[in-house]
């Protein structure tokens, strides 16, 4: 075994263990220390029983869970790694002490060696600043569960050299990952352009648009998210969702796109924390309910409709609805006395009395209406009853449930996907990645259904301009201002993707 394979790690809890687990797997040796006396012996251990685990299962043969064991060791204090090739450091998210183990690192290991950090929020510039050399020092950041999720962030300070952020990409993709290359903002890429997810969700919900249950089965049904928000906090822990959400407001000097949420806050103070605690958003005690969306109840199909025109939502009913379908043209459903569209980011309300049409229901995005089961509506103030139920019986004999949220700009998947994707531009126009690294960041790192910029482009550059400026004119607050890139992109009539 030569030099050139041997990784030092440092912080053998959660994310230590899990890093030094996949890379013996991919073949380096790794030596282990902890300054918590026995946490390194542990974490081998809980490392040979998933190797044990993952043979009985047939995913791992027993040659190569005894070769990864054996690449394994463990060592008393820093100074055992001086011989690494790499060390990367996954110890308490404290600045103080993550200084003083790398100035204690650099005391010891060769000039070559690169060091690595897997902060989460520290700033590798600021982490590298006390450097003697910080042109070796990268982040790489690792994502919970490490063995399964597929994303590396490779963050570059400003000193992180070439040669240093090159070779971390390519340790990254020799352990089985998906690196992608992120400069050292707040948030790097993921914990910053996710925020909207529950940034909005939780606006939603504080402006009683529907229930969590709900906004999660339209996120989830309709936006093929594979958690809805308020489920994924009760995952993650309300406490880490609102502390990362806090950082990074504090982080970019308070700048509303990220401002933090009362509810959420007032959820923390009561030691509602999602499922560690036993109840979150929802309730998590032995025979309590499961979440239940508020899913309108059946009408009876409708005998005629008519369609005008062609869109995503048009062109999905059709197919669905081929016994009373008769297509033209402008994107409009007809159904009794109802007027059904895509939503554009204005409410029904203002819609209705800007185009003056009775009866107005607007239907959110789904990401793909050939095969969503649910997609939410708003009626317009004045909608009749009798119209909103012809409307909702016609989505039903479609094959959607359907869900009636509060009349709300943009509703909750074409809100949500708008701002994710300003926020990725915002990203991208800054520098901090590429618009294939973002997707390929979001996809990996949060398993989004879709790479927000390609999203967008799906969707249509001016339909996600206008309903940001729709949201920014209906709120008056500057979360919603446009990226500058997104314009760009939109007035020159191009995408993301060219
Ligand atoms: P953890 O609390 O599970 O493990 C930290 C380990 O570091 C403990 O075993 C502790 O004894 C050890 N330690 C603390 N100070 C030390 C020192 N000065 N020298 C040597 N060992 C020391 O924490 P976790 O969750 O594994 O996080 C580690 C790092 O990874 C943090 O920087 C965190 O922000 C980051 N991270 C965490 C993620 C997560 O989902 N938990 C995701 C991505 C990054």
């Amino acid at each position: 075994m030569t030099r050139d394979s041997l990784i030092g790690i440092v912080g053998t809890g959660l994310m230590g263990t899990g890093i030094a687990q996949i890379a013996a797997v991919a073949g380096q040796r790794v030596l282990l220390f902890d300054a918590r006396p026995g946490a390194a012996v542990k974490a081998v251990r809980s490392i040979g029983e998933t190797f044990r685990k993952l043979t009985a299962k047939g995913k791992m043969s027993e040659a190569d869970a005894a070769g990864a064991a054996g690449r394994i060791g463990v060592v008393e204090s820093v100074a055992g790694l001086k011989e690494a090739r790499m060390v990367v450091e996954a110890i308490v998210e404290d600045l103080p002490a993550k200084r003083a183990l790398f100035a204690e690192l650099e005391s010891l290991v060769t000039a070559d060696c690169i060091l690595a950090s897997n902060t989460s929020s520290i700033s590798i510039t600021l982490l590298g600043a006390q450097l003697a050399r910080p042109e070796r020092l990268v982040g790489m950041h690792f994502f919970n569960p490490v063995p399964l999720m597929e994303l590396v962030e490779v963050i570059r300070g400003l000193a992180t050299s070439d040669e240093c952020a090159r070779a971390t990409f390519e340790a990254a993709r020799r352990w089985g990952k998906t690196p992608v290359y992120a400069k050292s903002t707040p948030g790097f890429i993921v914990n910053r352009v996710a925020r909207p997810y529950y940034g909005e969700a939780l606006r939603l919900l504080n402006e009683g648009a529907g229930s969590a249950a709900s906004i999660d089965a339209v996120m989830r049904e309709a936006g093929g998210f594979r958690m809805g928000p308020f489920e994924l906090m009760d995952l993650v822990g309300l406490d880490t969702n609102f502390a990362v959400t806090r950082s990074i407001f504090h982080a970019y000097f308070g700048d509303q796109r990220f401002t933090p949420s009362l509810l959420q806050q007032e959820l923390v103070e009561a030691g509602r924390l999602g499922r560690k605690s036993g109840r979150g958003f929802f309730d998590y005690a032995e025979g309590s309910a499961p979440p239940s969306p508020a899913f309108e109840y059946p009408r009876p199909a409708p005998v005629h409709f008519s369609a005008h025109g062609e869109d995503v939502l048009i062109a999905a009913l059709a197919p669905r609805l081929h016994s009373f379908t008769q297509v033209s043209e402008a994107a409009f459903a007809h159904v009794g006395s109802a007027t059904l569209a895509l939503t554009d980011g204005r409410t029904a309300t203002e819609r209705a009395r800007t185009e003056e049409i009775p009866n107005l229901v607007l239907v959110d995005y789904a990401r793909n209406f050939a095969t969503a089961t649910t997609v939410a509506v708003a009626r317009a103030a004045d909608c009749a009853d009798e119209a909103f139920d012809a409307a909702t019986g016609l989505l039903q004999a479609a094959g959607y449930q359907v869900i009636c949220l509060r009349d709300l700009p943009g509703l909750a998947v074409l809100r949500t996907a708008s701002m994710l994707a300003n926020e990725a531009a915002d990203a991208v126009n800054q520098g901090v990645c590429t618009v294939e690294g973002l997707n390929a960041a979001m996809r990996k790192g949060v398993n989004y259904p879709a790479g927000p910029l390609e999203w967008a482009d799906e969707i249509g550059l001016g339909r996600i301009a206008e309903t940001l400026k729709r949201l920014g004119k209906y709120y008056g607050e500057d979360r919603y201002r446009t990226s500058p890139l997104l314009r760009e992109l939109e007035l020159a009539g191009r995408s993301f993707g060219k």
